[in-house]
């Protein structure tokens, strides 16, 4: 396995911060952001007046679970710019995914927002192992998807090569990563199980390639992938989380040092674990959906967000004061994460009611046959449809499909 130097001295000040440090920073920048909404963005201040939650009732961190919980709906119901808390023309980017219905739910950014972001992947980047100078191959989709371009600007402003490769073309994906020398790679794993097909296809041998580190997320995988990518390829596997709704990818990262699940980067997220069901807060260590509040999130900050996400938040190894979370094991809702793009049962929903000759009952079985996921869709075709017919709806359906849920690669 590839050696990593020690990068104790380039960490972030307030990875160095002690916990009572980090808490009295938590709290100053919990009340701006809750002051912040409060004050600019109807939502919330109608979601804290209908339960009797004033932004100056905050007297410690606990008691930000009084406040209401916001939930992808939200987004949703805003749509597209109701949440922002600056004025658009502030705004200097957005992003998007998929929501359960047709409407995507678009996130934004200022221009602080985006240079916090870069700095918050570099900084993920750095505990992955990866430092200023090495070429990072980036596959994650470009586009509305956070990604890529997440991706990207942390590993620029790390001080890397980026390879703004984005997803497909795996035969050139292979060979860019050798001729540029990649020392790092950030992909979903699943991808990147196909890309080490493709090597071997070539006849190259994986464990032979420049490439030193993974950076795998947006989507769950287990520790039985981590060690074939690690065997495999010989490199180091870590963990990269994150989500639209609150920033992107880097707001948590496995440390290369330890494994041992990723380190919420707490100076600019604040996370609890609930009970998806009564809401309540788990007791410490117990598994449960994550929420998350930004802290210093301008354009569009997030209050008590119900990611759906399972986990558990466990005590800081390498970085000391902030917290772990555990590998994301599941969700409490019925998205579904196919190769890394998002599918909600909904969107096919919405595309089956749409095409004549078709009944409203499908069903949707998602599988991982050969280490990549599989999503069959069956339908009900009505009694009265001829096959032929049938045959052409189907043609239909599955072009329908494709490209509503077409991969973050080439959205
Ligand atoms: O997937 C952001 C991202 C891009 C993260 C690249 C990491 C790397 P969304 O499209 O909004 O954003 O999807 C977010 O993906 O709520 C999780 O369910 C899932 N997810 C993201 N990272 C992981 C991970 C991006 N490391 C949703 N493990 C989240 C498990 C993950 N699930």
């Amino acid at each position: 396995m590839p050696t990593i130097s020690d990068g104790t001295s380039l960490l972030d000040e307030s990875e160095r911060w002690s916990v009572d440090e980090l808490r009295a920073r938590q709290l100053e920048r919990l009340r701006e952001t809750l002051h912040r909404v409060y004050d600019h963005v109807p939502h919330y201040r109608d979601a804290f007046d209908a339960k009797g939650f004033h932004p100056d009732d905050l007297r410690g961190l606990d008691d930000l679970a009084r406040a209401p919980l916001t939930a992808k709906a939200d987004l949703r119901d805003n749509y597209p710019f109701g949440l922002f808390a600056v004025p658009r023309k502030d705004v200097v980017r957005v992003h998007a995914s998929s929501g359960t219905t047709g409407k995507p739910t678009v996130v934004g950014y200022t221009r602080d927002d985006i240079a916090t972001w870069a700095s918050l992947v570099a900084r993920s980047l750095r505990a992955a192992g990866v430092r200023p100078g090495d070429v990072v191959h980036v596959s994650y989709g470009y586009g509305l998807f956070t990604g890529g371009l997440g991706a990207h600007y942390g590993a620029e402003a790390l001080g890397c090569t980026v390879v703004p490769m984005s997803g497909g073309q795996t035969e050139k994906q292979v060979q860019l990563i050798h001729d540029f020398g990649a020392r790092a790679i950030m992909v979903t794993p699943s991808y990147f199980l196909s890309v080490l097909d493709e090597m071997e296809r070539q006849g190259l041998d994986p464990a032979a390639s420049p490439l030193e580190i993974g950076v795998f997320g947006a989507e769950p995988w287990t520790p039985a992938m981590r060690s074939e990518i690690e065997q495999r390829a010989a490199m180091h596997a870590v963990d990269i989380y994150g989500l639209s709704e609150v920033m992107g990818p880097g707001v948590a990262q496995e440390c290369v040092e330890t494994k041992d699940g990723l380190h919420l980067w707490e100076d600019h997220f604040y996370p609890e674990v609930i009970d998806p069901f009564t809401e309540q807060p788990v007791a410490e260590g117990e598994v449960g959906e994550l929420v998350i509040t930004s802290l210093t999130k301008q354009a569009v900050p997030v209050i008590r967000y119900r990611t759906r996400d399972l986990t558990r938040l466990l005590p800081g190894t390498a970085r000391p004061s902030m917290r772990r979370i555990e590998k994301i094991t599941g969700r409490s809702d019925d998205l579904m994460i196919v190769r890394g793009v998002n599918v909600f049962p909904t969107q096919i929903e919405e595309i089956v009611l749409e095409l004549p000759g078709l009944t409203p009952f499908f069903q949707c079985v998602l599988t991982r046959p050969d280490r990549l996921d599989e999503l069959t869709v069956r339908v009900e075709a009505e009694p009265t449809v001829k096959p032929s017919l049938a045959q052409q709806i189907l043609q239909e359906l599955l072009q329908m499909l494709v490209d509503a849920t077409r991969p973050p690669s080439s959205r």
